[in-house]
């Protein structure tokens, strides 16, 4: 067993512009059809949770990454965020090889200006 981790910080400016002036076209390419469900029910803030599920997802890729062999064929809708019922988020990968990930725990924070999560990881070592 392994541990990985992986950190992420990001201005949320930078997601509301890219929001608004490509729209739907990054949306649909960064965020999974939950992720803007959620995102979007929190009206004027919607742009803090957008971003902050930037963060998760680059946190994600940097954490899984060394121990991909095509780290490059993930795409940004392969690492999803959820939130449960106390509002925790966690991860769902898709498109990888799940039996090289014991666990994986997520913590997301944002505030007015930036957005940042962080990443644990516990690999199994397959090879
Ligand atoms: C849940 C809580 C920690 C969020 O903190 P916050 O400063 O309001 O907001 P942050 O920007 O730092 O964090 C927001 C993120 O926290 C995460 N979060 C929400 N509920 C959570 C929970 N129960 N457990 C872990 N993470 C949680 C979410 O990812 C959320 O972002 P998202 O909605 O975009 O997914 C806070 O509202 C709370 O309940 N604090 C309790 C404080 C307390 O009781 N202190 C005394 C003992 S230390």
């Amino acid at each position: 067993m392994k541990i990985s981790c992986g950190t992420d910080i990001i201005e949320i400016d930078r997601i509301k512009q890219s929001i608004e002036n490509l729209g739907d076209a990054f949306l649909n390419r960064v965020f999974t059809e939950n992720e803007i469900k959620y995102c979007e029910s929190k009206n004027n803030q919607k742009y803090q949770h957008y971003a902050a599920r930037f963060t998760a997802k680059e946190a994600v890729f940097k954490a899984v990454s060394s121990n991909l062999k095509d780290k490059y064929s993930i795409t940004w809708k392969d690492i999803e965020v959820c939130n449960n019922e106390q509002g925790k988020p966690y991860i769902n990968l898709y498109g990888i090889n799940q039996e090289l990930f014991e666990s994986i725990d997520i913590s997301i924070s944002h505030c007015k200006k930036y957005a940042t999560a962080n990443v644990v990881i516990l690999q199994n070592e397959l090879w």
